[in-house]
């Protein structure tokens, strides 16, 4: 029964086209503040034209992220990043890959239990581009404690069944913190390298919706997003089987080795990073406070373009 009333929900929302020009958002209470409209600058760096998500209104964005489990979601919340226990033994050597472990499982089990702050949204990143091209749904919730960042993203693409669970660690007792990653959707934690690290450069990233109002709490999602950005720089953690590839030579302009480089807050770029770097140039994120100049936009898809 359950099932049947699962799928007409999601038949609803997936072949919405009807319902295109409904008047948009609700002015509900859930969202005071406005993030600035998501919209491609035309910068000539994406590979494909922009995904038009106009036919979704938020009415069906909320539907299907609830497909997760409404208790577990759109929480009050006074404390955006969830504590964890202090833990009992990491102290200064770091942690193990089983204590890493151990966190994620334990991240996962909060969401699943209603006890966390997950913040929901539509990404810009995985939706936008050649690498979706379909509405990525996705909730993260992010959660600390004395010597640890940890972070869950449960996520779903339109049209496939079932959501997924990943997991990141941000081990704070090595210098620089170490930062492992992990598909968390068996029972069993499986650490991942390569595939992770062509788009998480620097760890944990920032989250940015694909449309402004594609977000459950805009206040919850920009406390996140300055947990986020002001965290130390940090190392990759690269399991023993999936060691760092050969990556070249790092992009080289200086307006971005300002912030993206060894000695930088964020770590450095990589032609292999070149999905997160078309996207957040091209809807006017990156570099953060202007617009790349018409020589340095250039400089930058050749760059892109050029084999290593
Ligand atoms: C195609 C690019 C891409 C790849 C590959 C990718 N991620 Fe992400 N990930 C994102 C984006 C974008 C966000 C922010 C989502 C948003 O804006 O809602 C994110 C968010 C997360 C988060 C929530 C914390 C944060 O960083 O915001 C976790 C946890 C996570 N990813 C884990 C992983 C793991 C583990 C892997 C490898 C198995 C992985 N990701 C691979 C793009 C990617
Ligand atoms: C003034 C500092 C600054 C400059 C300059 C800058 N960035 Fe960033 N970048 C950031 C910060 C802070 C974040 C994380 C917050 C966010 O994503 O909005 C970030 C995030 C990113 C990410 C996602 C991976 C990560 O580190 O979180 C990419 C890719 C990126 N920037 C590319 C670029 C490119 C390409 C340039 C140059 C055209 C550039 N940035 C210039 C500060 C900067």
């Amino acid at each position: 029964m359950n099932k049947t009333a699962a799928v007409v929900i999601l038949g609803f929302v997936l072949t919405a086209s009807g319902h295109g020009d409904s008047p948009g958002p609700t002015t509900g209470p859930a969202t005071p503040a406005k993030l600035k409209p998501v919209a491609s600058t035309g910068s000539g760096l994406l590979l494909d034209v922009p995904l038009d998500l106009s036919r979704f209104s938020r009415q069906q964005f909320e539907a299907f992220s609830s497909t997760v489990g409404p208790e577990k979601i759109r929480r009050k919340w006074t404390s955006a990043i969830t504590p964890l226990p202090n833990p009992p033994a990491a102290g200064e050597r770091g942690l193990t890959e089983p204590e890493v472990r151990d966190i994620m499982l334990r991240i996962r089990d909060l969401f699943d239990e209603g006890k966390s702050a997950p913040v929901s949204d539509v990404g810009l990143i995985s939706t936008q581009e050649d690498v979706n091209r379909k509405p990525m749904y996705n909730h993260v919730a992010a959660f600390a404690n004395s010597s640890v960042n940890a972070y869950l993203l449960v996520q779903r693409l339109a049209g496939t069944e079932g959501w997924g669970y990943f997991a990141i660690v941000q081990d704070l007792a090595t210098e620089p913190p170490s930062d492992y990653f992990a598909d968390i959707n068996g029972r069993e934690v499986k650490f991942e390298g390569q595939s992770c690290y062509k788009c998480h450069s620097s760890g944990p990233l920032a989250l940015h919706p694909a449309r402004e109002d594609l977000v459950s709490d805009v206040p919850l999602l920009a406390a996140i997003n300055r947990h986020i950005t002001e965290q130390p720089a940090s190392r990759f953690h690269f399991p023993e089987h999936d060691r760092p590839g050969d990556y070249g030579t790092p992009l080289a302009m200086e307006a971005c080795t300002r912030c993206h480089d060894a000695d930088a807050p964020r770590g450095v770029l990589f032609r292999a990073h070149s999905h997160p770097i078309r996207i957040l140039v091209d809807f006017g994120y990156m570099p953060p406070n202007r617009r790349l100049t018409p020589k340095e936009l250039a400089e930058l898809k050749s760059w892109l373009e050029a084999k290593p």
